[in-house]
């Protein structure tokens, strides 16, 4: 059902409960489950509260993110939806898709969100299958927003040959782009979260496999995240070349206190994902690290705001109106851009 209005009291009310918890104020009435009511929760009545206009089947935005279950992706999806936006959340399972709506829709009663199959970003015949169901839902997205990561695995291949953290990373979200690209909006915007992790990278589209050379955690993780980098700057030249509204850019969110770690801590992963917001926030001033609800503050900005239109795009973003600072960097060139979209044109093509 089209989302045709939305209801000042009850975001009224998401306010003030989600305050007092952020407070640790306790009401005995109040329940608490670990898991829902990220620290996002604030910010997204917030700005629910504030921003909501009277949305129609019209005006209603609709994204598309990966990775909405947990961290960054499911801070971002609650902020968008807190802000009207219909929202189509891909993950890995039925229970996890669950899980997705029972953490929205309890900071967010009257959140539209649309379910999809589940969609395995490892590969690329569950990521064929699920763009396939959401060619036919009849959704033109104004952003995908292309969030799922992993770092630090063990050397893995994936079903189709593939190293597990360029499969995951960027693999199933140049296939997602290439699948969806006639079910966007003229204006659309593409938003990938990379990291800063690829200062470090070094990027070899003859052996994209890590078979020439020896294999290391950190270098596939930043290595994949550089390729999130490329798909975005060639992205971005294929959009001004056919003088397109569309537009694409990428952002670091920065350190942030997420199940990011399970490879490299995955106590620490674990007991992030059962922690209270007032926990998950001291924990994360404790490292430095920002609460996933600060960390979304740039993908939304990039995904919803008015502000970036003005902007050039084909970015590389730290936060809202923040850009990563420029650096030379041996694989951030045209050649290696449009190689690297050669390559994975191919290796999409057969599941597409
Ligand atoms: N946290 C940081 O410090 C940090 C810093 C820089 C950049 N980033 C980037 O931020 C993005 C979001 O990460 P996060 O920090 O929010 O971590 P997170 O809490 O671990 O979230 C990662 C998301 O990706 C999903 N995912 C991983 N492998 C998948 C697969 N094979 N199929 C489907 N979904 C898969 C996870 O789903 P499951 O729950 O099913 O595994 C989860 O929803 C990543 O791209 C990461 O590289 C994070």
């Amino acid at each position: 059902m089209p989302r045709v209005f939305f209801p000042r009291f009850a975001m009224l009310t998401c306010f003030v409960v989600t305050l007092c918890w952020n407070l640790d104020l306790n009401f005995s009435t109040v329940h608490h489950h670990p898991r829902r009511g990220t620290i996002a929760a604030t910010t997204a009545c917030i700005a629910s509260f504030l921003g909501s206009q009277q949305t129609t089947a019209e005006t209603q935005r609709t994204v598309l993110i990966t990775g909405a279950n947990s961290g960054i992706g499911l801070a971002t999806a609650i902020d968008l939806a807190g802000k009207g936006w219909k929202v189509v959340p891909l993950c890995r399972s039925q229970g996890k898709l669950r899980e997705t709506l029972e953490d929205i829709t309890d900071l967010v009663p009257d959140a539209n969100i649309e379910t999809t199959p589940p969609c395995e970003l490892s590969d690329l015949r569950s990521v064929g299958a699920c763009i396939n169901k959401i060619k036919t839902s009849g959704n033109k997205f104004d952003a995908l927003i292309f969030n799922a990561g992993i770092d630090g695995a063990p050397f893995q291949k994936t079903a189709q040959g593939h190293e597990l953290h360029f499969a995951v990373n960027h693999l199933s979200h140049f296939a997602l782009r290439n699948g969806l690209k006639d079910v966007v909006k003229d204006d659309h915007r593409v938003v990938s979260v990379t990291s800063s992790a690829a200062l470090d990278a070094e990027v070899d589209l003859s052996d994209l496999t890590w078979e020439k050379r020896t294999y290391g955690r950190h270098d596939a993780y930043a290595a994949s995240k550089a390729c999130n980098v490329l798909f975005t700057d060639e992205l971005a030249r294929r959009f001004h070349g056919k003088g397109s509204f569309a537009s694409a850019n990428c952002i670091d969110p920065g350190p942030t206190a997420t199940q990011i770690v399970r490879y490299a801590y995955p106590e620490r992963a674990l007991q992030r994902k059962d922690m209270t917001p007032m926990q998950l926030e001291k924990q994360a001033r404790m490292f430095g690290l920002k609460t996933p609800a600060q960390a979304a503050q740039g993908v939304v900005w990039l995904s919803e705001s008015n502000e970036v239109r003005q902007l050039p795009d084909g970015q590389w973003w730290n936060g809202p109106k923040i850009l990563f600072p420029s650096v030379e960097l041996s694989w951030r060139n045209e050649a290696m851009a449009k190689g690297l979209w050669e390559t994975s044109e191919e290796f999409v093509k057969p599941f597409l």
